[in-house]
């Protein structure tokens, strides 16, 4: 596994020849953002060494280096999901290798859906905490003893500091946006009734497919962490919405400029 780490990001790190300063992850339907940057590398994820492969549509696969707001930044177009069959060190190789480029912050972006009875379609949340109830964790095993701990702090999961730049950048652009947390589910089935009901009594404003095992991981590294979410349908106990993956995308496709002023903001400023 480390070696393959190692193998991975010496051949990226001979590509960009730097160190970027943020990691992007473009979720479902926020691909637009790969259009601002200006990018000086694409990498195919099939022409990476050891790098997974994406099986869903909607979902790129290329890693995008290049300069946005003035900064260097990391993107990958397509992650990979638990549901798709991978592993979770496989879900979460790109970060690990991320780790050893030398980046110190992430921002991730996703779709989900809504349970708090505030949430309408096609707003926006950014994460502020989240409740793992994925079936495997992904650290499960051997620690990396070159990456973190065993037994890692997660008090601050998504950083503060960068919640209060992004909230300063959505202020100043009239853009409305909810705080909340968010609850990771396997998938890929959206959720029951009851499902949604459950994710509500237990704390969750939105439950998604993605996400935390990437940050878990970025935070077993130190790294600090942003996420921003797309409601992109709501759920409860007493409503039985239906949901389809091409409703998911054209809601996540309103809600987009507003999540791309947010994060180019933040990158600006942070
Ligand atoms: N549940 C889980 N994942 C999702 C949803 C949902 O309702 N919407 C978009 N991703």
């Amino acid at each position: 596994m480390l070696e393959k780490i190692k193998q991975t990001a010496d051949y990226i790190r001979n590509i960009i020849q730097d160190t970027p300063d943020f990691a992007i992850v473009l979720g479902s339907g926020l691909g637009a953002l790969k259009h601002e940057v200006d990018a000086i590398h694409t990498i195919d994820y099939k022409d990476i060494p050891n790098f997974p492969q994406t099986t869903v549509v909607g979902h790129g696969g290329k890693l995008i280096y290049g300069t946005l707001e003035g900064k260097k930044v990391l993107m990958m177009s397509g992650r990979f999901h638990y549901y798709e069959g991978h592993d979770m060190n496989t879900v979460t190789f790109p970060f690990r290798v991320f780790h050893l480029l030398g980046i110190k912050n992430l921002i991730v972006s996703n779709a989900s859906g809504g349970v708090n009875p505030a949430f309408r379609v096609a707003d926006i949340m950014i994460i502020t905490d989240h409740i793992n109830m994925m079936p495997e964790h992904p650290l499960r095993g051997k620690n990396l003893d070159e990456f973190g701990p065993r037994f890692v702090d997660m008090s601050e999961p998504y950083s503060k500091k960068m919640l209060q730049v992004a909230e300063r950048v959505a202020q100043d652009a009239n853009i409305d946006y909810h705080k909340g947390v968010y609850l990771a589910l396997q998938g890929p089935t959206f959720e029951t009734p009851a499902e949604y009901g459950m994710v509500r009594a237990v704390g969750g404003d939105a439950v998604g497919m993605s996400t935390v095992p990437e940050v878990i991981v970025a935070k077993h590294q130190g790294m600090d962490c942003f996420g921003i979410s797309i409601i992109t349908d709501v759920g409860g106990p007493e409503i039985a919405y239906t949901v389809s993956h091409d409703e998911v995308l054209a809601a996540a496709d309103k809600a987009m400029p507003k999540v791309i002023t947010i994060v180019k903001g933040l990158i600006k400023n942070y």
